[in-house]
């Protein structure tokens, strides 16, 4: 049998054929912008999970690897946008974009990027991918809207985070299923519960993306501590500040709130994160969306693919970058 990894390790090169066919289709100007990110080590796994689907529910079809690529264009300009939002200075264990070149050439490279995905998916002329894929793109906007709101409050409820969450990661994540699904043809029910699968799987993603975000830079290619530094109120970051005296509480509001955590704070907060293990504690929360996404699977046909998705939630809760 197959383990997630063997049948990645298969994948890949196509996934990253297709996405370089696709990439080389962009206008001139935006190639360079577009290949240093592409060019990075990205795990891929939204396309990945856009295969899966596509097999699970369908017979073969050879473009699946080009509506694949489509989740990654889509993916990989949102990074581009959101490095700069952020403010972050790596990505991928390379400069983010914007530094190396300027931020408005890298907001319209993302543009770009994500248009070209878009007249992907339209050419294969079915209107549910179409309009799945778009929904995707503007939920992902408004999550990072939501979450440009909430910068620096430390009042932030748990529903506030799940709504930005589910709008920034968990929609395309869905999206990435749901359009595999789409493409191989399956019926209405199949495909919710290939969106739900989903959803789930990117609200767990996200979680355990923020718990890394206290890990090493050398392990994630991210710069450590970037969402103390930026003010945002992340499950482990949360575990911590209720971890502090009422004293310490209240001068750790005041710096977040301002915007005055330097680089060496977050390296601090970062390492009491990763002892007490805040970090762990958040994956373990992360498990109830993990469960709901196994449980959307058992709706669904079993075959080698419904197998690797189920090791796909081990995978999540675990991942190390
Ligand atoms: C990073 O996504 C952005 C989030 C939604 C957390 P990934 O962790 O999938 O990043 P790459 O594609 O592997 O670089
Ligand atoms: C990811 O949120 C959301 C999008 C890229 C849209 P983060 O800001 O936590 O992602 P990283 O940590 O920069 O990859
Ligand atoms: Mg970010
Ligand atoms: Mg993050």
């Amino acid at each position: 049998m197959k383990t997630l990894k063997s049948s990645f390790a298969e994948e890949l090169p196509r996934i990253e054929a297709a996405l370089a066919a696709a990439a080389e289709e962009l206008p001139m100007p935006v190639q360079p912008i577009a290949r240093h990110i592409l060019d990075a080590s990205g795990k891929r796994l939204r396309p990945f999970l856009t295969l899966l689907f596509a097999r699970l529910l369908g017979p073969a079809k050879a473009d699946m690897y080009r509506l694949a690529a489509t989740l990654e264009l889509l993916h990989a300009a949102t990074l581009l946008h959101d490095d700069v939002l952020d403010n972050s200075r790596s990505r991928r264990g390379r400069e983010a974009a914007h530094t190396v070149f300027d931020v408005s050439s890298v907001i319209l490279g993302g543009d770009a990027l994500l248009s070209h995905a878009n007249a992907i998916v339209a050419s294969f002329d079915d209107m549910r991918m179409t309009r799945c894929f778009s929904e995707a793109t503007s939920s992902t906007a408004a999550g990072e809207i939501l979450e440009i709101a909430a910068k620096g409050r430390a009042d932030v409820s748990r529903q506030d985070y799940e709504q930005m969450v589910r709008g920034k990661t968990a929609c395309l994540i869905r999206a990435a299923c749901e359009i595999g699904a789409l493409a191989a043809g399956a019926g209405a029910e199949q495909v919710l519960s290939a969106a739900v699968y989903g959803e789930n799987l990117g609200m767990a993603f996200q979680m355990v993306d923020d718990a890394l975000d206290f890990a090493p830079e050398e392990i994630t290619g991210k710069p450590t501590g970037g969402d103390v530094r930026e003010g945002k109120l992340t499950p482990p970051l949360r575990l911590y500040r209720e971890s502090l005296s009422t004293e310490k509480r209240a001068a750790f509001d005041a710096a977040f709130a301002c915007g005055l955590m330097t680089e060496d704070d977050a390296k601090i907060i970062a390492e009491r994160i990763r002892q007490a293990g805040h970090d762990a504690l958040t994956r373990v929360e992360a498990q109830c969306y993990l469960h709901n996404a196994l449980a959307a699977l058992n709706a669904l046909p079993d075959g080698p693919e419904s197998s690797l998705l189920r090791e796909m939630c081990a995978y999540v809760r675990d991942r190390e970058k």
